[in-house]
């Protein structure tokens, strides 16, 4: 149970991608369906530079990026020595646009691809996994003008698709490899997925996970079977922690991505959409983390029906396959968002780029709010909640279709998970109202003035959703911000007519740190001197923020501070510290030193935010 604790402080204490072959057939049958017989002809071949991979992350020893000194991913990678660092915000582009990634080769390795397909045929997914429907979501398929079939990943036992690589892989494990045990690291649906292959084949699953993880995932785990060991505080640890175990007790470390045939597993699920659609697809739309479902699906899918465009999708802020796919080698992004957690993988996998590098058409980036506006059409289409992972795909294929003004056309969208953290539907159901903006205005602080402001906006037709207002006493004016259901035009015209009133008001819609944080916070405005914003990423867990303070200099003055709890490990935190010039360094080293990921908020943008609010 949470409680809310209001606590009164003195002032100024701190606060915290064609062979030689040219021709394949082969049939395949799944349980329960008709066989499927498949013919592959190819002939064109050409020849493209082979993608450039700086560094193996097979087996390196995990390490700190800029101002990171825990991985944060719930199944991500271990990042490797010589990869090049690089941050989200290097790379963005418009939600819904292509034709950004290096140019497909036009040599792919068609061996290896048959290799995939040939697995996939025979993987043995079916003990364990169900083929999951491929259903018409009916009002988003009406809105978008096309019909948008979701594959429903989400309905598996384990309410995510990881349980086929996973079981795919230990399935095929030699019957003494089988008998001394597997380990993973992971505290998210990879974990579930292992536990429950563990449980299948009679094995004893070990899952390693860092103490940080919250107790549903710990019990969802355990329910299937899986032996926790919690160690550390970071992915990173625990993922060190897993691979020593590995190999002292001899156990089978079961990754989560980056493996034949956990890829080959996940490629069952492109083989299925093959089967089950009637016409031809336009466009597939897949969710990347680590970039195994998209390379099962690419790989079975170029092959057999190489005009399907599949496209990868990554939220904005956790684009790692997407930067590789530009710059043409694997980079380690050391400032991921965790919004999706699932996907939140800093460093894609060489397999996995590789396939990705000469099949994938490109990779799809979508925003937070898009992500959540998905998340609420899947509820009110059929009444169903995914993870923010699970519904990437319906908020690019909504964009994509959008932005191209595509109509007409099959496109099919893998809602690939469910497995919400119910702490988080606040946020999603917050930032999902896209038809919404958030508005300042400076109230003239006169009796009535609120009245007056409140009765203009409705006599505009506007509804107001949300209101913060405080008095101020020693100015002469109050800052009110506000939700109003406007948006464009509508908006503009609000705005205009609130300036020519004389209600001086600012559309911060567009600004991330006053739609999370800022706009909660109300208790009139100050002359700050000398603040600087801060947005750092805390582990969600006891004693988090002790750590941040315990050697916080008395000289650097704690001035705003907003907790917002974020994905399944972390929190976003925005603090206001007061600091001299000549204090910069130190407190940075300090930053660093703590160890939580964090971005000094541009003095553009808080000197503007800062002005306003
Ligand atoms: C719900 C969900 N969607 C998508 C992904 C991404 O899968 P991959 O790492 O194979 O790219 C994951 C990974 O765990 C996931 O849990």
């Amino acid at each position: 149970m949470e409680s809310i604790l209001l606590t009164a402080t003195t002032s100024n204490i701190p606060l915290p991608r064609n062979s030689s072959l040219s021709s394949l057939s082969f049939s395949s049958s799944l349980p329960n369906q008709v066989s499927t017989k498949v013919e592959i002809r190819r002939s064109n071949k050409g020849t493209t530079k082979a993608p450039r991979i700086v560094a193996s992350s097979s087996g390196s020893k995990g390490r700190a990026g800029k101002g990171v000194s825990a991985n944060v991913a719930v199944d991500g990678s271990v990042v490797a020595e010589g990869v090049k660092d690089v941050s989200w915000k290097e790379l963005q582009y418009e939600e819904g646009s292509t034709g950004h990634r290096l140019p497909l080769p036009t040599d792919p390795d068609t061996e290896k691809q048959m290799e995939y397909i040939t697995n996939i045929l025979g993987s043995n997914v079916y003990d364990v996994a169900i083929e999951t429907p491929l259903q018409l979501a009916p009002l988003l398929s009406t809105q978008l003008g096309v019909n948008l079939w979701l594959k429903r990943e989400d309905s598996q036992q384990v309410f995510s698709f990881k349980i086929r690589g996973a079981y795919n892989m230990i399935s095929k494990l030699p019957e003494k490899q089988l008998k001394k045990g597997i380990i993973c690291a992971s505290a998210g649906n990879h974990a579930q997925g292992v536990a429950l292959s563990g449980q299948r084949l009679k094995t004893k699953a070990y899952i390693v996970m860092p103490t940080t993880t919250p107790q549903i995932k710990i019990d969802a785990v355990e329910r299937l079977g899986g032996i926790v060991d919690l160690y550390g505080n970071s992915f990173d640890e625990a993922q060190k922690r897993a691979k020593e175990r590995s190999e002292e007790e001899g156990l089978t470390f079961i990754p989560p991505f980056d493996d034949k045939d956990v890829i080959a597993g996940q490629g069952t699920v492109g083989m299925e959409i093959g089967r089950q659609i009637r016409g031809k697809i336009h466009a597939i739309f897949v969710p990347i983390g680590g970039g195994g479902l998209a390379s099962g699906i690419v790989s079975f899918y170029k092959l057999v029906y190489p005009d399907v465009k599949v496209f990868g999708v990554e939220p904005n802020d956790q684009n790692s396959m997407a930067q590789a796919l530009y710059r043409g080698e694997i980079v380690n992004v050391t400032d991921i968002g965790h919004f999706a957690d699932g996907v939140a993988v800093q460093q894609v996998g060489d397999e996995t780029f590789r396939i990705c590098y000469e099949l994938l058409d490109d990779v799809i980036l979508v925003k937070k709010e898009s992500i959540s506006a998905a998340i609420k059409d899947m509820f009110n289409d059929g009444r169903n909640i995914l993870e923010p992972s699970g519904a990437l795909s319906i908020a690019a294929a909504k964009a994509y279709c959008e932005y191209n003004n595509i109509k007409g056309v099959n496109v099919v969208a893998v809602t690939s998970g469910a497995n919400m953290n119910f702490d988080q539907l606040g946020q999603i159901s917050d930032l999902a109202n896209i038809d919404q903006s958030i508005l300042a205005t400076m109230l003239p602080e006169t009796p009535g003035s609120l009245k007056q402001l409140t009765d203009l906006i409705a006599d505009l037709g506007v509804t107001i959703t949300e209101m913060t207002y405080r008095f101020s006493s020693g100015s002469t004016d109050a800052l009110v911000v506000y939700k109003v259901k406007a948006v464009d035009s509508a908006l503009e015209t609000l705005v205009r007519q609130l300036n020519f009133f004389g209600f001086k008001t600012y559309t911060l819609s567009d600004n991330e740190v006053v739609r999370n944080h800022l706009r909660f916070m109300m208790g009139g405005r100050q002359n700050v001197e000398n603040e600087t914003l801060f947005r750092f990423t805390f582990p969600e867990k006891v004693g988090a923020l002790k750590h941040f303070l315990k050697d916080f200099q008395p000289n650097w003055n704690v001035s705003l501070f907003h907790h917002r709890h974020q994905g399944i490990l972390t929190s976003d935190v925005l603090i206001g510290v007061q600091l001299e010039k000549s204090e910069e360094k130190k407190f940075h080293e300090y930053a660093k030193k703590v160890g939580y990921q964090y971005e000094a908020i541009s003095q553009d943008d808080s000197a503007q935010v800062l002005a306003k609010l």
